[in-house]
């Protein structure tokens, strides 16, 4: 398989993403044993506009497990050139002379799109502005689903949180809606629901999909629940009383709602959503995506560089 730039999850057939996944389990195994000097040639520059843990970790570690280098920036406002005012266009025309693949992510939805068309080398978009895409982390999370429930196909999945701004419900949102008989459950307050160019696509693509408010209601119905965060400043920006944030937040006695086989993702980091008390239970799988993460853009990285 191989892939050039990765922008969008709307990019991925269900083909490529059935060979993706083979690919990355054939990753994990290269992992466990540690890594592979394959990619001892090539170099990644990580270009990082906003804040990140685990994405610019988790590429910058598949990167090193595959045998690679990595040229790495983070704060890229501050600690680049592009506090001196150069444009993202002129940024990766130069980058593009010292890497073999950028990782980039853009404090502007458009980003990532903007990057690659003048880019020499594959740009892989690693989350762009609110509301835009974060395709590699919904890949961990439908790989994440795909190793816990086994078949994707008619899975119940509940999308929680701030669903207008996050890019990473937005992304998974586009994947499952390729998978037959997926139900989708979009839960959150009125004015944090999921955008309307989410729910046509999933109208046209024939995906059963239902706007809910009440968590408690949806629970004992799907196996998975994504959670996200809910800003408190933007509740109170946009309206919403403080204690709304309550409504969606999972502790022992919620997590009881769940059916036994669920699975409890979240992209973290979290804050206000999930109660560290329930992380030893076995559905609660957010820290299982941080380790996909890796495996996942070792399968990417391996795909963009051939
Ligand atoms: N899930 C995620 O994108 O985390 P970071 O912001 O830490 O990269």
């Amino acid at each position: 398989m191989r892939l050039n730039h990765i922008i969008e999850s709307q990019q991925f057939t269900l083909p490529t993403l059935v060979e993706l996944f083979e690919l990355t389990d054939r990753m994990e195994h290269t992992h466990a044993r540690g890594g592979t000097q394959d990619y001892h040639n090539k170099i990644m520059a990580s270009l990082f506009y906003e804040h990140s843990t685990r994405t610019r970790f988790s590429f910058e570690s598949a990167m090193y497990r595959l045998g690679g280098n990595v040229l790495s920036t983070e704060r890229a406002n501050t600690f680049s050139s592009v506090a001196a005012g150069e444009t993202l266009e002129d940024t990766i025309r130069v980058v593009g002379n010292y890497a073999d693949v950028i990782v980039l992510r853009h404090n502007e939805v458009g980003g990532a799109q903007r990057a690659a068309a003048v880019s020499t080398i594959p740009v892989i978009n690693a989350g762009d502005g609110k509301g835009g895409q974060h395709p590699t982390q919904a890949l961990l999370d439908l790989y994440t689903i795909y190793k816990g429930v086994k078949t994707i196909e008619g899975v119940k999945v509940a999308l929680v949180g701030n669903l207008t701004d996050g890019r990473t419900v937005r992304s998974l949102a586009y994947l499952l809606g390729k998978f037959d008989r997926v139900k989708l459950f979009f839960v959150a307050p009125s004015s944090f629901q999921i955008k309307q160019d989410i729910l046509d696509y999933l109208t046209k693509h024939n995906v059963w999909f239902s706007l809910e408010s009440d968590l408690k209601k949806v629970l004992p119905e799907v196996d998975v629940v994504y959670s996200t965060r809910i800003e408190p400043e933007l509740l109170t920006q946009k309206g919403e009383r403080l204690e709304t944030i309550s409504k969606y937040f999972i502790d022992d006695n919620i997590l009881k709602l769940m059916p036994r086989s669920a699975l409890l993702m979240h992209p973290l980091p979290r804050l206000h959503e999930i109660s560290p008390s329930v992380d030893s239970d076995p559905r609660a799988a957010y820290f299982r995506q941080t380790r996909n993460g890796v495996l996942i853009r070792m399968a990417l990285l391996v795909s963009v560089l051939g």
